[in-house]
């Protein structure tokens, strides 16, 4: 099982967008995919077109009260997609665990005793945690449920802008709370082919964080929105499009990931590794 956050505390740069393609990718291709919604926006939610409404179960009835997340995981209309949804609600958690023990694991605690109590949690081959725009409460939770951190960050002037602070807090997460997270997977996106701009600001990318620059680039593309706007991928929106083809692509890497010693140890790794040192 391979347990990857998709992280960057700036909006708008293409986190979920990602996760549901990645996720929907992996899962065509024949793996068993969660994909957690762990923004109170919901936009991974909406995009798949799954409705948790303010009364229903959510993310937040895991994080912060006695649910587990077989309890709240929902199927999507993509076969071996799965869910876990979010809402709203979500947007007071940051509040509601101040007082709680433990704050800071609660999801790995939350997924690590489904896996235990062997429910079909444990079957998943992918967890993606889609993150909201900020190093909050919530994130720490992914950074400590995650093994892997993907990082998409846009082709812009501002790019960089921040990462090193990500860097920072991993390494700070890392280290005082024992664990052993890695960026593994550091994506280009809306891209601009033809931008010098854009070329130079990839040359920086890959300078800061180096081999763990994917290969495969994100282009810009309308379709993302327009896909969006019927609730479907780009995959099955416009299968012959340039963005189909690059989340593809991307998706070819990550599996090919699984052969290598870091996800090796990322498969043997994950939560048991965090629940030995802690508890
Ligand atoms: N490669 C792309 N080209 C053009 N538009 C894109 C691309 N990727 C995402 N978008 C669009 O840009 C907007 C932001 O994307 P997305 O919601 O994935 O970002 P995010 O990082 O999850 O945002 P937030 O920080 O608010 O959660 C959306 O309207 C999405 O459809
Ligand atoms: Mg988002």
């Amino acid at each position: 099982m391979r347990v990857i956050a998709v992280i960057n505390q700036k909006g708008g740069v293409g986190k979920t967008i990602t996760s549901v393609h990645v996720s929907a990718f992996l899962a065509r291709r024949g793996k068993k995919v969660l994909l957690v919604d762990l923004d109170p926006q919901a936009n991974s939610s909406l995009l798949l077109n799954v409705k948790a409404s303010l009364n229903e179960l959510s993310i937040y009835d895991v994080m912060v009260e006695d649910a587990f997340p077989e309890d709240v995981i929902v199927d999507t209309s993509i076969e071996n997609l799965s869910l876990l949804p979010s809402n709203l609600n979500l947007a007071e958690a940051e509040i509601d665990l101040v007082e709680k023990p433990g704050r800071e694991i609660k999801l790995a605690e939350k997924l690590y005793k489904s896996i235990e109590r062997e429910t079909f949690v444990g079957s998943y081959d992918y967890i993606i945690i889609d993150c909201s725009p900020s190093l909050n409460i919530l994130t720490v939770n992914a950074l400590l449920a995650a093994k892997e951190i993907f990082v998409p960050v846009q082709m812009s002037y501002f790019a960089l802008k921040g990462a090193g602070h990500l860097i920072d807090i991993v390494k700070l997460v890392n280290e005082e709370l024992g664990h052993g997270v890695e960026i593994t997977g550091v994506i280009p996106t809306f891209f601009k082919e033809g931008s010098g701009e854009d070329k130079e600001v990839l040359k920086k990318v890959k300078e800061t964080f180096k081999d763990s620059v994917f290969d495969t680039v994100i282009r810009s593309s309308d379709i993302y929105d327009k896909a969006a706007a019927q609730h479907e991928t780009v995959f099955d929106y416009k299968p012959d499009s340039g963005a189909s083809s690059d989340y593809k692509n991307l998706v070819k890497e990550i599996i090919d990931m699984e052969d290598d010693e870091e996800g090796k140890s990322a498969k043997k790794g994950f939560l048991s590794s965090l629940f030995k040192k802690t508890h």
